[in-house]
């Protein structure tokens, strides 16, 4: 193997650059250019689960290949434990005109990543119901993923506009 050893802060360097929002932890005050950019990403990773979500569907309606699914399931694994890191104090819809996020996201802070982890435990029963192959079990999870998953922490959380 290689006699260059990353140094654990240089790997700590690496996996913040793969969050990419490592200065914006919950609870930190942000700037107003930080608050646009994380406000960009997270409707990015929301936008990305939505279109994971119609593969999904249209997978489980008989379109499309497993491949895509298996995809699009890890689309919304990853972004689960991600969503905490999009949602830094200060970037509700007070903060941000367009923005449909409520403040009850940082009153019930708790509750708030408890739905994230909700949606990556629900991911992970897809992930395993689509490596089955039996639809009636992909037709299921996709179902709760949806209704419990994004609509658990949507309903409580997220006011459209
Ligand atoms: C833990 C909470 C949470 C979970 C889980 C969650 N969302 Fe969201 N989502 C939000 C909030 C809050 C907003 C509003 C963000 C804003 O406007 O600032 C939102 C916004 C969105 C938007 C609109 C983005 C835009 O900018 O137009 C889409 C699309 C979306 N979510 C899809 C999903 C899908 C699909 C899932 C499940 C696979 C999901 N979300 C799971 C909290 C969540």
């Amino acid at each position: 193997m290689s006699a260059i050893r990353l140094p654990a802060a240089a790997a700590g360097i690496v996996l913040a650059a793969c969050i990419g929002l490592v200065s914006l932890a919950p609870g930190q005050a942000v700037s107003a250019e930080d608050v646009k950019q994380v406000a960009e990403k997270r409707s990015m990773a929301m936008k990305a689960m939505g279109g994971s979500m119609r593969t999904i569907k249209g997978f489980v309606g008989g379109r499309g290949s497993k491949d895509d699914v298996v995809k699009a399931v890890a689309v919304i694994a990853s972004t689960a434990p991600k969503i905490a890191s999009l949602f830094p104090k200060g970037t509700g819809m007070e903060a941000l005109p367009k923005s449909e996020a409520k403040a009850e996201i940082w009153v019930k802070w708790d509750a708030f990543t408890a739905a994230a982890k909700t949606l990556g435990d629900k991911a992970a029963v897809l992930a395993a119901a689509v490596d089955s192959g039996d639809k009636g079990k992909i037709g299921a999870a996709f179902g709760d993923l949806g209704k419990v998953g994004c609509g658990g922490c949507h309903r409580v959380f997220r006011q459209k506009r």
